[in-house]
């Protein structure tokens, strides 16, 4: 039926014209435009499920196909999965894509899409491909066989097609790395600044033969026969979805990394391989990458630093000037040789011969030519300039290297961006002072403007004091919380245009300053305090660093306007992730639970003072892009209670992870948050809300008793459903949680015995009944 009717639309495109007009237009016929800033800004598929057009990215728009990101749910993304004209910047909100008389695709004049012959009219399919048709009504040219760095179900990669990777999860153009069907069968990746040499290759398939790479609907990613189809190898394994509505997506991310997607998800069903640091030349020349938790780390050898202090991927160069040569032999006294042990690169050396350890090094201390020199088992030198390819710390070799380093600096100075906002607004003040001076001279007898700039002079005065006293005065950037004044942060939200959330401080913006998204949170409601209080409230916040914490980049105070910015967190909040139908596995959750309580045992006993939260919940931890778990709105809690040793106003603390305690009006401790983790932790394991009025039997409606009864009756397993998990750590989080929602907060662990135990480093006795 629906097939029918899109060959209808498609048979009287001039019929049903007058629908194009409305704001979701499904095909663009002849002289039509679309204009970013006028609706319509894109074709929509039939199912409205994909879209052709304008795409608001930053300051202006991207050009492409995306998969509209559902408005209803938490997970409102647009995916960009085809981007026209990648390599040029977004374009301006002025721009038009117009289908000419001659049947070409223009973007603001110039030849976006040019087909094979005239196309009379372009439509937006629900496979996710944009089709120009032909006067026979024949395709004539699809997005689907010009991939960016997607292929989407249904869509095949032939052979010689490429995909390119994006150079940023934010930045769309081209980026570092390819992953193409060769015509040999061979489904290989390369980074894509060189020409590829099979050496150079970081991961392939091995398959051979005529081989297309196939995202079948299913969201099986296939290596198929060209030319009948049989399946050669598949992918991802034993996986085979079967929703038939589910939008499946292969992409090459920036990373280099392979992964397939499912809808609007970011978070991968399969990855070609699990350690980025697998890519060879993730991290450039003379540099290597290792892994800490799970994120690659880029290290220059030594004798080198990064060559753009803003890019560690870009690779290393030397540290040091290099001293004239005379009669080819360097002058010793300005090198030396270091050692690296079980390193390993892949270069061609440019001298080799047999000698001993010790004349290896001191070969290449005296050569003006060597950058490094290896030593192995087998007696024999080689030596090699810099750059070096692919260093890799992983084989195991019984090789020596040496990198020659020296002492002389270049006199390269490191320049650090944005100097603190002290300097910029010094310079002016002292323009405003001579002006100011100048007007009172003039204007000397006129008394009544004399005061008046004196006035004006002496809140200026006060302001650059208080600048002074946040004073940033060149620490490492890091340390430094940066003061914004109240236009900056309006003009980065648009005027606190896009809403993220409202929390019990008040509502949180999304920004962009200087390119990078922030949160910016508007406080309300506030007990009333000084100045000096917020700025020396902030001041602790600033100091505390931790990977589990939400970063607060700066803020500010101005009259009675109070903001802080925060780094941006790209997943949303854990309350989005676990009560929604797309949640996190076991194992992620496992992990991220572990993340909360390393992050609330840096705020007790790790930082600078002991920062109680006050308002552990699952709104208030975050999940970056990668969902590592952060926490938020830590260190507020003083801001509207002044003695968090006293007892509690209800202004603080949510309905269902408040401690007993804390109700009943007694004096908090840290305690307090070991409860509320120890809710959290429930909602973790059985991915829902600790009061659920929607479940069948009433003992389950709050998740804390049933769960106590399932335990004390071995029940574990109807906790989570027929959800496949560990026995043994869901038993060992289970036990943890209800040691944390204790009664008695002596009873309860500290945030240390809470970690040790969740890492299954210490025993767990039997916990009594939490509410006895
Ligand atoms: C269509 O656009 C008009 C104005 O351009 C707007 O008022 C209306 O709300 C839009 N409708 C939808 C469904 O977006
Ligand atoms: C979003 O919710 C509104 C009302 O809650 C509903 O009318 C609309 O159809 C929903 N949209 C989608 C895309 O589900
Ligand atoms: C769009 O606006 C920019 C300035 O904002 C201008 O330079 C450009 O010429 C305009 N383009 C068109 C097609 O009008
Ligand atoms: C498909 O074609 C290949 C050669 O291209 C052949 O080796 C293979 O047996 C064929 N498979 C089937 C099922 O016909
Ligand atoms: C796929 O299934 C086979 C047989 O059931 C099993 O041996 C193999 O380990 C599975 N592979 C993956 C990646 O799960
Ligand atoms: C993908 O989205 C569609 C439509 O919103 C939905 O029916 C489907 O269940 C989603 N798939 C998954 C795996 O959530
Ligand atoms: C990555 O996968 C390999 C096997 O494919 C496994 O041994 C290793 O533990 C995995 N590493 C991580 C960090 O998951
Ligand atoms: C160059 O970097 C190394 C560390 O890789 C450092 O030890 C050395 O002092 C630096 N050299 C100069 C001249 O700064
Ligand atoms: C260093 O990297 C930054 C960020 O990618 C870039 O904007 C800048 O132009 C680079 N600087 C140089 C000298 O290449
Ligand atoms: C490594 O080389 C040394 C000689 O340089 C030799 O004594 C040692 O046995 C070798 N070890 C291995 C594991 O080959
Ligand atoms: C570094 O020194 C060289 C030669 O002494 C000079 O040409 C160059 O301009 C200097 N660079 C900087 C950044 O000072």
């Amino acid at each position: 039926m629906s097939s029918l009717f899109v060959v209808l639309f498609f048979l009287f495109p001039y019929f049903v014209s007058p629908a194009t007009s409305s704001n979701t237009s499904r095909v663009i016929n002849l002289n039509e435009r679309i204009h970013a800033n006028i609706k319509p800004t894109a074709l929509y598929s039939p199912s409205g499920r994909f879209a052709f057009g304008f795409l608001p990215e930053g300051d202006g728009f991207l050009v492409g196909i995306w998969i509209v990101g559902d408005t209803n749910s938490t997970n409102s993304q647009n995916i960009m999965v085809w981007t026209a004209n990648q390599d040029h910047p977004p374009v301006s909100s002025n721009a038009t894509i117009e289908l000419t008389g001659k049947g070409k695709l223009i973007l603001n004049g110039e030849i976006l899409i040019d087909p094979p012959e005239p196309a009379i009219v372009a439509s937006m399919q629900d496979s996710g491909n944009f089709v120009m048709y032909g006067e026979n009504w024949n395709a004539i040219w699809e997005s689907f066989n010009f991939p960016t760095d997607t292929i989407l179900g249904g869509q095949k990669l032939s052979a010689e097609k490429e995909l390119l990777s994006k150079a940023s999860p934010s930045d769309f153009s081209t980026g570092r790395f390819c992953l193409k069907m060769q015509s040999d069968g061979n489904l290989v990746a390369y980074p894509s600044k060189i020409i590829p040499k099979s050496t150079d290759s970081y991961w392939s398939t091995g398959t051979s033969g005529s081989v297309d790479l196939h995202l079948d609907k299913n969201g099986a990613l296939k290596l198929e026969d060209g030319f009948n189809s049989t399946v050669i190898k598949q992918l991802n394994e034993n996986y085979s979805g079967d929703m038939p509505t589910t939008i499946y997506r292969a992409t090459l991310d920036p990373d280099g990394n392979l992964r397939v997607y499912f809808n609007t998800s970011t978070n991968p069903l399969w990855e070609a391989f699990n350690d980025t640091c697998a890519v060879k030349s993730f991290c450039g020349y003379n540099s290597y990458c290792t892994s800490s938790d799970n994120q690659p780390l880029c290290n220059c050898v030594p004798g080198t630093d990064l060559i753009n202090y803003s890019e560690n991927y870009n690779g290393c160069q030397r540290n040091f000037t290099k001293q004239k040569c005379t009669d080819g032999k360097a002058d010793t006294r300005f090198y030396y040789m270091t050692t690296m042990e079980k390193v390993k690169w892949e270069d061609v050396p440019y001298f080799n011969a047999p000698m001993s350890e010790e004349d290896c090094k001191n070969s290449c201390l005296e050569d003006c030519d060597c950058d490094a020199a290896e030593y192995d088992s087998t007696t024999i030198c080689t030596k090699y300039k810099f750059p070096l390819k692919y260093v890799s710390p992983y084989i195991q070799r019984n090789s020596t290297t040496f990198l020659k380093g020296g002492t002389k600096r270049t006199n390269r100075t490191i320049i650090f961006i944005e100097p603190p906002l002290v300097l910029a607004t010094t310079s002016k003040k002292t323009w405003l002072l001579i002006l100011l001076l100048t007007l009172f001279l003039v204007t000397y007898s006129c008394v009544a403007l004399a005061t008046f700039g004196l006035f004006i002079f002496k809140i200026r005065v006060i302001e650059y004091k208080k600048l002074l006293e946040s004073g940033t005065s060149g620490l490492a950037k890091e340390l430094t919380l940066r003061l914004y004044s109240y236009k900056e942060l309006k003009e980065a939200t648009k005027g606190f245009k896009e809403e993220l959330g409202k929390g019990s401080f008040g509502a949180v913006y999304k920004g962009t300053i200087s390119e990078k998204l922030v949160a910016v949170k508007r406080l309300q409601k506030l007990v009333e305090e000084g100045e000096r209080e917020f700025q020396s409230e902030m001041r602790v916040i600033g100091k505390t660093h931790h990977k589990n914490l939400v970063r607060l980049l700066g803020y500010c105070t101005e009259g009675c306007n109070r903001l802080l910015v925060y780094e941006y967190m790209s997943s949303g909040s854990l309350a989005d992730r676990l009560f929604q139908s797309e949640r996190p596995n076991w194992q992620e959750r496992v992990r991220i639970a572990l993340e909360v309580a390393r992050g609330i045992l840096y705020l007790h006993e790790e930082c600078e003072a002991p920062i109680i939260h006050c308002d552990i919940k699952p709104q208030n931890i975050l999940l970056d892009e990668f969902w590592t778990a952060k926490i938020a709105d830590f260190g507020l809690a003083k801001l509207l209670m002044p003695d968090q040793t006293r007892t509690m106003t209800d202004t603080r603390g949510t309905r269902g992870y408040v401690a007993p305690e804390w109700q009943k009006n007694m004096p908090i401790s840290l305690k307090v948050d070991v409860y509320s983790y120890g809710i959290v932790l429930l909602e973790i394991i059985c991915c829902r809300r600790n009061i659920d009025l929607s479940v069948s039997r009433p003992e389950e409606i709050q998740l804390s008793g049933w769960a106590y009864s399932c335990f004390t009756a071995g029940e574990l397993g109807k906790l989570v459903g027929n959800e496949g998990v560990e026995k043994k750590s869901l038993e060992r989080m289970l036990t943890v949680a209800l040691w944390c929602i204790q009664a008695d907060p002596i009873l309860r662990p500290s945030m240390k015995g809470v970690v040790l135990m969740l890492e299954g480093l210490t025993n767990i006795s039997c916990p009594p009944n939490p509410t006895a």
